[in-house]
């Protein structure tokens, strides 16, 4: 039995001890299996975030900027031009793997900013220099999560039914987690909260994942597919929806896990309030609503035949797989963010927490 402080410890990614490789614990196996896995070349880094063995906006964007540094080390070139060059190609490899996390371009852009600013020093100190960012990135996500929690934990009470989609635990983010972290933090101060996790189909990250943290934990959950959540609404076992999110619009719109949008339409249906949690590293304040954020598309196999002992489908069957989609900041009820908690108007709350 894994205990509650074990699992808001969990090391979903990390540098290795030399700073040579990213660890990271591969999602995909869990939870039947913990693997860790090294990455050291660029294909390794970019197939682990494409495939999901490491996901989850912030985790992405961390093992991003840990990846860049290890492969900002490899650069054989001597002058800035072209060590600026092959770090520039590393860095648009990796942020092509998946495409609606902010968190993945927003760490890599912050990785080039330091290259950038210090073209006066040798190739060695901009690398050195590259490491303390990436490992700033991980621990302000530290304190992020911790501040989402509390702030999280503000909105909710003792015995309080919680539903919440996909996983925004610490195997997504760093310790407490987003939208999750209100409820580990709640745990270790006694409070009792009773949680549905939405399965969220195709890759089943609520199954997997959530409700393995959840149940590592000791906290009470129950697991449930994605077409239950209405029915534990209507029972009114459920005072309040937590989500996380991998893009936040200006005006509030908010991208985050196939299916979470419909899970705020029955939420206003019910009249239940329904919060997104995030880090501001997750707000991107270049697309001015949910109309600019790109969804992925992925695999239709994924609908098809994964996790299926055998195919659900034909294979000749026309599957239509995004990834994400947008909650419509109408729904939202508030944005739970480390700075605070935004409001309607969410242009306005949301431009208030850069000022
Ligand atoms: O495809 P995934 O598993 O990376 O999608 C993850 C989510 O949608 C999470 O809810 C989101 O990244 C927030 S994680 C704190």
């Amino acid at each position: 039995m894994i205990k509650l402080n074990e699992v808001t410890h969990i090391d979903n990614v990390k540098l290795s001890e030399d700073g040579k490789k990213v660890i990271i614990i591969d999602q995909t196996k869990l939870p039947n299996v913990t693997e860790y896995l090294a990455l050291g070349s660029d294909k390794d880094i970019y197939d682990a975030i494409f495939e999901l063995k490491v996901r989850g906006a912030p985790a992405i964007g961390i093992c991003a900027g840990y990846g860049i540094y290890v492969l900002a080390q490899n650069i054989k070139e001597d002058t800035f031009d072209e060590f600026y060059r092959e770090f520039v190609k590393y860095k648009e490899y990796l942020n092509s793997s998946r495409p609606t996390a902010v968190n993945l371009s927003w760490a890599l852009n912050r990785m080039e900013k330091v290259v950038l600013l210090n073209k006066d020093k040798t190739t060695d100190e901009i690398i050195k220099l590259l490491g303390e960012e990436c490992r700033a990135i991980h621990k302000e996500d530290i304190k992020m999560c911790a501040a989402i929690s509390e702030y999280g934990l503000s909105l909710i009470h003792d015995g309080d039914g919680i539903l919440t989609h996909c996983n925004a635990g610490p195997l997504a983010t760093s310790r407490y987690g987003t939208a999750l972290g209100p409820l580990f933090l709640g745990k270790e101060k006694g409070f009792n909260f009773k949680v549905f996790a939405d399965e969220t189909r195709p890759l089943l990250q609520g199954a997997r994942l959530t409700s393995f943290e959840l149940e590592k934990a000791g906290i009470d959950v129950t697991l449930i597919c994605d077409n239950m959540a209405s029915i534990v609404m209507k029972n009114g076992w459920v005072q309040a929806c937590f989500v996380g999110c991998d893009r936040i619009a200006a005006n509030g719109d908010a991208a985050n896990k196939i299916g979470t949008s419909g899970v705020a339409i029955l939420a206003k249906y019910y009249g239940i309030p329904f919060y997104v949690l995030g880090p501001t590293s997750t707000i991107d304040l270049n697309c001015r609503t949910g109309e600019d954020i790109e969804i992925e598309l992925r695999d239709p196999e994924e609908i098809r035949s994964k996790f299926y002992k055998e195919p659900m489908a034909l294979k000749e069957v026309k599957c239509y797989n995004p990834a994400f989609d947008v909650t419509d900041h109408n729904l939202i009820t508030g944005i739970v963010t480390e700075k605070g908690i935004c409001y309607a108007p969410y242009e306005k709350s949301i431009k208030e927490l850069f000022e």
